[in-house]
């Protein structure tokens, strides 16, 4: 049995980290070993306790004095619009029909999928991004070749089908049958082969009729075990629109909530622009309001208000994300570098472990996974992250004055990319160095 023993400086979550100070909500080694064995942690602590319990044929790995971390987890991101990254001069009904429609055309071309399926996940991992809960497009080809690229990396990914049947191009459309139908196979061969995970995914409320979110509805009952994911309150003309195609209705989350969308594994992204009922009704459902600082401000649609959502009476679970290719980075260090500046523009802070509490531990509570990954604990599974704070000359000279571990935390965020991703490890494996090979 081959293990390895990964050294370096390891930092974990236990709970949301109340303030900067709140120790008892990590846990920091100076001096850290990680024993990897069968893609999992099987002990993880100070040093010299795990290299203990390390066999002889133990491969060491010294990673000092850089950061071990679990990796990082993106709530929401768009497998198809690798190349719709970088579009100008549109707000999101226009931004969809002009750019993201046409390009999401291209995957009826199965050999399109899977290229950007590789591409796309050479990406993740280049910027630490171990997990993603993943959007791919209509078509049925373009799931089967993320989850197959996927499931040869070893990766734990949820994603799905998008269902769509009107107001966008033939191109990108199926039908209420053919969306549950395919819907159905897919989950059939993917959900649990190996660490792949299906999500329900109606696109959102615009692009499905009445009929199709029925559907989603009838999908979500016959398999709650699974994730739904859709989109929410992102933009005022949205949900204008959202409004007149369903007149019957509250508002936009009334929607999803009739058709029994609502839930604990239910992923909506965006909810900027959530009225109090809206916001109690995703709180009591258990619902996730995903946060996607990059794409809300390149699409010019508003500020998530991550501290009163926190905070309210009835609290909200929250994810981030990149949304790419509303999104404009890859990278959940540059996300929540977006995200602390959306955060400051509502007033509020968020203190550095609470920022990278939400890319590990809090990302995954959101997902529903926190007991595979997000977390170093042992007996959870060996994806981590090793991060360079010194891997810029940029960065190297601003830690000549930083003397805490919040403030290369913070520096990490701020200034940090890809370049600061010296290593990942997928379930065990190092991947970023097959990427680079
Ligand atoms: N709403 C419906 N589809 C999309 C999408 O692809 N990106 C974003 N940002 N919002 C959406
Ligand atoms: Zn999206």
């Amino acid at each position: 049995m081959s293990s390895t023993l990964l050294r370096g400086r390891t930092l974990s979550f236990l709970r949301w980290p109340e303030t900067i100070d709140d120790q008892a909500a990590w846990r920091y080694e100076e001096d850290g070993g990680l024993l990897l064995r069968d893609g999992r942690i099987v002990a993880a602590g100070a040093y010299s306790d795990v290299e203990r319990l390390a066999g002889e044929a133990t491969e060491k790995i010294d990673h000092r004095p850089h950061l071990l971390l679990p990796g990082f987890i993106d709530a929401h991101v768009h497998v198809p619009q690798m190349q719709v990254i970088a579009s100008y001069g549109a707000e999101l009904l226009d931004w969809l029909n002009t750019y993201t429609f046409p390009e999401e055309a291209k995957f009826a071309d199965a050999q399109h999928g899977r290229r950007i399926a590789r591409l796309f996940l050479d990406e993740m991992v280049r910027h630490g991004t171990t997990t993603v809960a993943a959007y791919c497009s209509v078509h049925r080809a373009s799931v089967e070749s993320f989850f197959a690229e996927s499931h040869d990396r070893d990766m734990l990914n949820i994603a799905g089908k998008v269902m769509m049947d009107r107001n966008a191009p033939e191109g990108v459309l199926d039908t209420p049958q053919s969306g549950y139908d395919d819907t159905k196979a897919l989950i059939k061969e993917w959900h649990g082969k190996g660490r792949q995970r299906y999500a329900i995914t109606p696109r959102f409320a615009i692009t499905s009729s009445p009929e199709q979110l029925e559907m989603a509805g009838a999908l979500c009952r016959e398999h709650p075990d699974l994730h739904m994911q859709t989109h929410l309150s992102e933009n005022h003309a949205e949900i204008a629109l959202t409004q007149d195609l369903y007149p019957w209705s509250r508002d936009y989350t009334d929607i999803y909530e009739h058709y029994g969308l609502l839930g604990k594994k239910s992923l909506f992204g965006h909810c900027i622009h959530l009225s109090e009922r809206e916001a109690d009704a995703l709180s009591q459902s258990g619902s996730v309001a995903v946060f996607c600082p990059t794409s809300n401000l390149f699409l010019g649609s508003g500020l998530f208000d991550y501290q009163r959502y926190r905070r309210r009476d009835k609290p909200l679970r929250i994810a981030t994300a990149t949304d790419v290719g509303g999104g404009t980075n890859y990278s959940m260090l540059r996300t929540m570098d977006e995200g602390y500046k959306v955060i400051a523009l509502n007033g509020e802070k968020l203190n550095p472990f609470q920022s990278f509490w939400q890319i590990t531990r809090g990302n995954a509570e959101a997902l529903s996974v926190q007991e595979r990954v997000g977390t170093l604990e042992e007996g959870t599974d060996a994806d981590i992250v090793v991060l360079d704070a010194r891997a810029t000359p940029a960065m190297r000279l601003r830690m000549e004055t930083v003397t805490t571990l919040a403030q290369e935390l913070f520096l990490l965020q701020t200034l940090g990319d890809d370049r600061t991703v010296r290593e990942v490890y997928v379930a065990g494996r190092a991947a970023k160095t097959d990427i680079a090979s």
